[in-house]
């Protein structure tokens, strides 16, 4: 295809990209990925059609835009292949990845968000200044730790930052053991309800761990062996340990809250031995690797859904850690959206 082809097509993408997403939520709603992976191998249309409770028709048509890109796959029942109804739909890497207990819950928060103020972008918000980074805006720092949220909302947020702990924290376990070598007491900053340090004194016995978050989200936390939850407000202080992690926390507020939140870190370890983990992503604009076009997007999702949160750039992170006073700070990759900063006091 020539390059003026491919633009047509890539713009008629973009321009229907809406109504792609929304296939993708009706699939998720009408829970096609968990009924293919509880029925444990491929089922024909009309099988899904009875479980799901949705006419073939409307759902052979779905599937076909599913299948055609790569969400399901669609074989031909060898032995009655003249009835279209006999074809089996089976699960594929990216259907799998749409289950409940997977990415399911980051796909709805994206695709229906809260009707609150702040959430959104338009060029109208780009001109009065959100996503700028200027201080002297018009809108405040809000943020949906702010509100009370529609319980199906918060439900769903809760459900992905489980699974993003998940993700995350086995990239770390994999990639990076030996940014925890050596750590008696770690405590997780805005740790949620612990799912992250509970993997990860799991994996590394040797650490005591601490997860700390709002004493309201600390109240709805399970105990978890190796773990001590404790409530509070990190913009007023962390409790002690020998290392600080902050997973996918920086990237919600503006430079200067972040200078405060690091800050309150540093306070929080030993000035020689301790150190910061910052586990967020770290944009390379010269390029990057396969994850750039997701950090990227996430970029664009945190100019929506905050007013001053961003990913950042590695000249971004510098200027904050020189700014909250750490001495030096090394950046490590792993496979995954987000990269591994340790800052040293
Ligand atoms: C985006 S979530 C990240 C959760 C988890 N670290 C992860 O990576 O999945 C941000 C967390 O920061 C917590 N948080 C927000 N404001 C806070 C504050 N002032 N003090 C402590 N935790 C806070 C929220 O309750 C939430 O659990």
């Amino acid at each position: 295809m020539d390059e003026e082809a491919q633009a047509r097509v890539q713009i008629w993408n973009y321009a229907l990209g809406f109504n792609s997403m929304r296939a993708v939520k009706c699939a998720i709603e009408l829970g096609l990925p968990d009924v293919l992976e509880n029925h444990g191998g491929p089922m024909t249309l009309s099988q899904l059609s009875a479980t799901v409770g949705c006419p073939i028709p409307a759902l052979r048509r779905l599937l076909r835009f599913l299948t055609h890109n790569g969400i399901f796959k669609k074989e031909l029942n060898l032995s009655k292949s003249q009835d279209p109804e006999s074809s089996y739909y089976s699960q594929t890497a990216l259907s799998r990845l749409l289950t409940r207990d997977k990415m399911a819950p980051f796909v709805l928060l994206q695709a229906d968000p809260p009707k609150v103020q702040y959430i959104g972008l338009t060029a109208n918000d780009l001109k009065a200044g959100k996503g700028s980074g200027l201080d002297n805006l018009a809108c405040s720092e809000d943020m949906m730790w702010n509100y009370e949220l529609d319980p199906a909302y918060d439900k769903l947020f809760h459900d992905f930052l489980t699974y993003h702990a998940k993700i995350a924290t086995t990239a770390l376990i994999d990639y990076c053991q030996e940014v925890f070598e050596g750590i008696g007491c770690l405590v997780d900053v805005g740790g949620h309800e612990g799912m992250a340090i509970g993997l990860l004194v799991k994996a590394f016995p040797w650490i005591r761990g601490i997860n700390f978050d709002l004493p309201d989200v600390i109240a709805g936390a399970s105990a978890i062996d190796g773990v001590e939850h404790v409530g509070g407000n990190m913009f007023q202080s962390v409790p002690k340990a020998d290392a600080v992690m902050l997973m996918w926390i920086l990237h919600d507020w503006s430079d200067n809250l972040c200078i405060d939140i690091l800050k309150k870190c540093k306070e929080a370890v030993p000035a020689d031995t301790g150190k910061v983990i910052i586990v967020e992503a770290v944009i390379d604009e010269e390029g990057g690797d396969e994850y750039t076009s997701a950090r990227l997007a996430m970029d664009i999702t945190m100019m929506t859904v905050t007013t001053k949160g961003k990913e950042r750039t590695y000249k971004e992170w510098a200027h904050l850690l020189n700014a909250a006073g750490f001495s030096k700070h090394t950046i490590k990759h792993m496979k995954a959206v987000e990269s591994v900063i340790e800052a040293y006091p």
